[in-house]
């Protein structure tokens, strides 16, 4: 255990937060399962892409997502072959998807490592990132699992709609709150649903639990989504660049709260600011402190809290047990991990 999250004063941490080893340990056994499948979905004998493969290995994330279905499965009865199915699609859609993400955002790194269209070029990244897609996907028909694809097959639809509404609402730079949600729940939350959604098929929940279900996977992706925006805020040591959406100009919920308490004359002079490309680190600085001072950071980390507690809730509708413990430390996790 560690006890993080001491800078997050928030009712829904009264005790030492749990890590993802630890969140991880009970179900150990099962991810050495998904590992397993998740490798073997990776082979190809294609010279270029093996090399990029044994990169992308080496840079492992945290994978929350074959987590997160193998718990929702538990949760409904019991983790099986479906299950392993779900979490490699799953973790290969989400591989695929940050590597186009990248090319997108210009980032250069990613995982604590030099981003794939650092090393590569948005080339080879764009096709590589397609690459995985089409293998994700494939790990469906291959065993059958049409329900499974259809409900991935549209996650993913869901995804691409939710980055190009982003890039349109920072190019016209109208975005609002509303907006917000509606592009986190498509562009993050779409692929978590899924996540507790599949978890559910796998373990044959009936509808009532399957809606419940998604509804879970829903407000812990808008909440993930705001963590992961209010990371980029912060000046921890993240594996990405701190500060890449205000360079990049998009706009995320900090700020967005930020503006709706300045004043008219400094809210345009920031929105101008934000505007700007090629800001240098003073003027990220600038924007920082004024996010900070103007109490976007505290109004995002209540939002974030607001439907981590709703996932909270809806858990509660199960029985309690093992699994539903380590399912709410789960949901903690996703709001106060610092990577
Ligand atoms: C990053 O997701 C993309 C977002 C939706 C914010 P993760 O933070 O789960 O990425 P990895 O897989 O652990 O690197
Ligand atoms: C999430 O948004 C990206 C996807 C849903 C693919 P971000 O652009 O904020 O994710 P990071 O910060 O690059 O991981
Ligand atoms: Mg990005
Ligand atoms: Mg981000």
């Amino acid at each position: 255990m560690n006890e993080a999250a001491v800078n997050d004063k928030s009712a829904t941490v009264s005790v030492p937060l749990k890590s993802l080893d630890d969140i991880q340990k009970p179900i150990a056994a099962e991810l050495e399962t998904f590992q397993a499948h998740f490798r073997r979905h990776l082979d190809t004998d294609v010279f270029l892409l093996n090399r990029i493969i044994r990169y992308l290995m080496r840079m492992k994330g945290k994978q929350m997502r074959p987590l997160l279905v193998l718990l929702s499965a538990k949760i409904c009865g019991g983790i099986n072959e479906r299950s392993y199915v779900a979490a490699t699609m799953i973790e290969l859609l989400h591989t695929a998807t940050l590597i186009h993400d990248d090319v997108v955002d210009e980032a250069d790194q990613r995982r604590g490592f030099l981003s794939i269209n650092k090393v590569w070029k948005n080339k080879a990244s764009v096709l590589f990132g397609d690459f995985l897609l089409a293998k994700g996907l494939l790990v469906a028909v291959d065993t059958n699992e049409f329900e499974l694809l259809k409900v991935l097959s549209t996650a993913v639809k869901r995804m691409s709609e939710g980055e190009l509404r982003q890039l349109k609402a920072s190019k016209l730079q109208n975005m609002t709150e509303e907006k917000y949600y509606q592009i986190i729940t498509e562009k993050t939350g779409s692929l978590l649903v899924a996540c507790c959604e599949c978890g559910a098929i796998s373990a044959s929940a009936d509808s009532e639990v399957r809606t419940r279900m998604q509804e879970i996977g829903n407000h812990i992706g808008i909440a993930f989504q705001i963590r992961d925006d209010l990371l980029d805020y912060s000046l921890r040591e993240t594996g990405k660049t701190a500060g890449n959406d205000i360079l990049e100009r998009k706009i995320t919920l900090p700020f967005i709260a930020a503006l709706e308490g300045a004043s008219l004359l400094e809210r345009r002079k920031m929105k101008w600011l934000y505007r700007k490309k090629g800001k240098n680190p003073e003027e990220v600085d600038k924007i920082r402190t004024f996010v900070m001072q103007k109490g976007g950071i505290d109004y995002a980390k209540r939002k974030m809290e607001e439907h981590a507690g709703k996932a909270l809730i809806l858990l509660n509708d199960f029985p309690e047990s093992e699994t539903r413990d380590i399912f709410s430390e789960f949901i903690r996790f996703v709001i106060y991990r610092n990577k």
